[in-house]
């Protein structure tokens, strides 16, 4: 039984091939694991607002310190972090916009990375000061982007997506990722057909292998 939460970050509702593959991969998981559970959060439709001066102020205070107004500007980042920390698996579907993540994502990371709720705060552990307070989740980046070659070489100096998401994922209890990426999109042309074609029969022996890994953990 794994639990499963699905971030859906395009802004595009239709045509979007995150999104395509982001289906692909919860269709081929429940049919392996129909009983398992998949919480979706759309925030490329629904974008979590930016966190603001009152948001920093909030979280920082003792619980028990949080008025009325307090607790109203963080219900939506106790709800968004109520769906994550039971997932074991956290699926992103992304595009990359402008060499980097959506901002609707970022401000997902922004509401979701949180002192004393994902991550705790020690000086007295030196020069790494900052520790995630879960473990053991597996990320599963399903991108979609416009130019090539950025994950390998040609032009990997400019991709500041996956490297971000994964960075950013280990405050959340992140400890193997894993990539499926469509690239070439904006040049449909042969190498996007075959990066498309590529990424989608990635899914299901990713499934498979994300299960096989899953059942041995639980014997
Ligand atoms: C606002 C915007 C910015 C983009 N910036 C980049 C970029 O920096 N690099 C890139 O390779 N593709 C870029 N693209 C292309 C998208 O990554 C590509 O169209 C991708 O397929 C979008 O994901 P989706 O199909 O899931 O909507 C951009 C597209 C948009 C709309």
């Amino acid at each position: 039984m794994s639990r499963i939460l699905l971030i859906e970050a395009s802004a595009r509702k239709t045509r979007s091939l995150s999104r395509n593959l982001a289906e692909r991969f919860a269709a081929a998981w429940l049919s392996h694991a129909p009983s398992d559970e998949i919480i979706r959060r759309d925030v490329g439709l629904n974008p979590p607002p930016a966190i603001t001066e009152q948001w920093i102020a909030a979280v920082f205070k003792p619980e028990e310190a949080r008025d009325a107004s307090d607790k109203q500007v963080l219900t939506l980042s106790d709800e968004l972090i109520g769906e994550l920390i039971p997932a074991d698996i956290l699926v992103i579907a992304t595009p990359m916009y402008n060499y980097g993540m959506p901002a609707a994502l970022k401000a997902w990371f922004d509401q979701v990375i949180r002192i004393n709720k994902t991550f705790s705060f020690d000086l007295a552990r030196g020069d790494n000061p900052i520790e995630p307070m879960q473990s053991g989740k597996t990320l599963v980046m399903l991108t979609a982007a416009g130019e090539g070659g950025l994950l390998d070489s040609i032009a990997s100096h400019k991709n500041h997506l996956h490297p971000h998401i994964i960075e950013a994922s280990r405050l959340l209890g992140v400890e193997q990722h894993e990539t499926v990426a469509i690239e070439f999109q904006e040049f449909g042309d042969q190498r996007f057909d075959h990066s498309q074609a590529q990424a989608t029969a990635a899914i299901e022996p990713l499934v498979e292998r994300l299960m096989e890994q899953t059942t041995c953990s639980s014997r």
